[in-house]
């Protein structure tokens, strides 16, 4: 196209014309889009008073700290009275070692292995403990309450009291079965 033939804006001064070159319209609307979204946002922030980034996330860490004490809070509740001395009771029943060996293999040997030896998680037929020292109470105890930042889910919330002391006494049972392929020893030695 030869520039005569090009639209022009309908002016000329000492001789000088100007082309019309129109914006495209992709360029406008994205112009116009930002000041109106700066308006708003503006509004939205500085004049109604909308939350800033820091309330935000305070507000985030609160309800997670509420949730975190209600789940405490539950699986505490749920914790009844209970000793060494009931628990071993209890393991004299063979139902309840079966029962704990069929949760255990549902639920507990993929990460423990299927003999206990240890895979992602510790062994637990060795004389070592990261939770406690290894009694029918502390085993109960780390089953019910997890150590849920390293891995190991809290129970309680998912198995019945008597399917956690029936895994609790499965492994209990299992103390010192030296199984093969035994995971290197983790935590404290316990005598
Ligand atoms: C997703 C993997 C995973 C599953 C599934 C799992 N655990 Fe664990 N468990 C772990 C890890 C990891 C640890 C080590 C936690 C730590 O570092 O203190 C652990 C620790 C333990 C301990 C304490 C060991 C010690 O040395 O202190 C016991 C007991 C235990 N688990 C029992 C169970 C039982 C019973 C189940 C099934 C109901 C189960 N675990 C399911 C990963 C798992």
């Amino acid at each position: 196209m030869k520039n005569e033939d090009r639209e022009m804006q309908g002016h000329e001064y000492d001789g000088i014309k100007e082309f019309d070159n129109p914006l495209p319209n992709w360029w406008l609307v994205t112009f116009f889009g930002t000041i109106i979204f700066a308006f708003i946002y503006y509004i939205h922030y500085e004049v109604a008073g909308g939350p800033s980034l820091k309330q935000e996330l305070n507000a985030a860490m609160k309800s997670f700290e509420s949730q975190k004490s209600a789940v405490a809070a539950s699986t505490k509740a749920t914790a009844p009275e209970i000793t060494e001395q009931d628990l071993q009771k209890m393991s004299e029943d063979p139902k309840n070692l079966a029962l704990g060996a069929q949760i255990y293999d549902g639920k507990c040997a993929m990460c423990h292995g299927p003999q206990l030896q240890g895979l992602v998680g510790p062994n637990l037929t060795d004389k070592h403990w990261k939770n406690g020292k290894g009694t029918r109470l502390d085993i109960s105890h780390v089953v019910r309450n997890g150590v849920p930042d390293k891995g190991m889910a809290a129970w309680g919330l998912l198995l019945k009291d008597d399917e956690i002391y029936a895994v609790t006494n499965y492994i209990f049972s299992k103390k010192d079965s030296n199984p093969p392929n035994p995971k290197a020893p983790e935590g404290d030695l316990v005598q």
